[in-house]
């Protein structure tokens, strides 16, 4: 679908693994299986994630062939439902074109919140969307919010300010601009590290206040923490 080389954005998200020492991650819309395997073959333990039972057979041929069964698992899933990975154990999720697919704003919003809780605390959720300034944005027909259908395909365009709504208990690192392909599209490759500062500010806030009964006090803590 794209091609069948690592993509760039899979290339500069693996110095990231590496250089966090991120070991487990989650490729959520993995398509054919381009970047888990690169991943699988460079010693990062994938979940490949995708709806389509095509893609997901594919992958899974790809896996025997190289011989990553032990690195690389596969699993056909919708990603608008609840994500089927336990809270806090995974240190980084990974996707290159997935929020740009048919999504809603409330779709987005649920991933990303389901994606902070399956996140371990620092954990890193990295991803692509095509952006406001590509060839495509506003061309076929308008399908409500910045969705748009050309040739029967669905895709949601990003500007920094969307990006930047859409960071509910993360901090965002980067959003770095990026082309790929001939035509091309026009992409943004976004950092957002779950903010941990704000989980444990909120535990010594609730306890303290707790502790504290002058309002005063409370105002200063609050002003403090958050
Ligand atoms: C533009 S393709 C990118 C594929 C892959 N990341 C790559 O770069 O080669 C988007 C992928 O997201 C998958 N996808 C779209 N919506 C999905 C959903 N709701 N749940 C799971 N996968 C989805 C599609 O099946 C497709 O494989």
């Amino acid at each position: 679908m794209f091609g069948l080389e690592p993509s760039l954005p899979a290339k500069k998200a693996l110095n990231i693994f590496k250089e966090n020492k991120y070991s487990k991650i989650v490729e959520l819309g993995a398509g054919l299986g381009r970047d888990s395997i690169y991943f699988g073959k460079n010693s990062i333990n994938v979940t490949a994630v995708d709806y389509s039972e095509n893609g997901i057979k594919v992958i899974n041929e790809k896996i025997k062939k190289e011989n990553l069964t032990s690195s690389i698992s596969t699993l056909k899933f919708d990603i608008r439902e609840d994500l089927p990975f336990e809270s806090n154990s995974v240190d980084a999720c990974y996707s290159h074109m997935l929020y740009c697919m048919a999504l809603t704003q409330k779709d987005l919003d649920k991933l990303n919140s389901e994606i902070h809780r399956i996140l371990k605390p620092g954990g890193m959720n990295i991803y692509t969307v095509r952006n406001t300034d590509d060839g495509d944005y506003k061309k076929g027909i308008h399908r409500g919010e910045d969705l748009y259908e050309i040739d029967g395909f669905i895709i949601h365009f990003f500007s920094k300010d969307k990006i930047l709504n859409l960071t509910n208990g993360f901090k965002n690192l980067s959003i770095d601009y990026f082309e790929e392909g001939s035509f091309p599209r026009k992409l943004y490759f976004i950092c957002n590290k779950k903010n941990w500062k704000i989980i444990l500010n909120f535990y010594i806030f609730s306890y303290t206040l707790e502790l504290i009964k002058d309002l005063d006090q409370q105002i200063f803590l609050s002003l403090l923490l958050f």
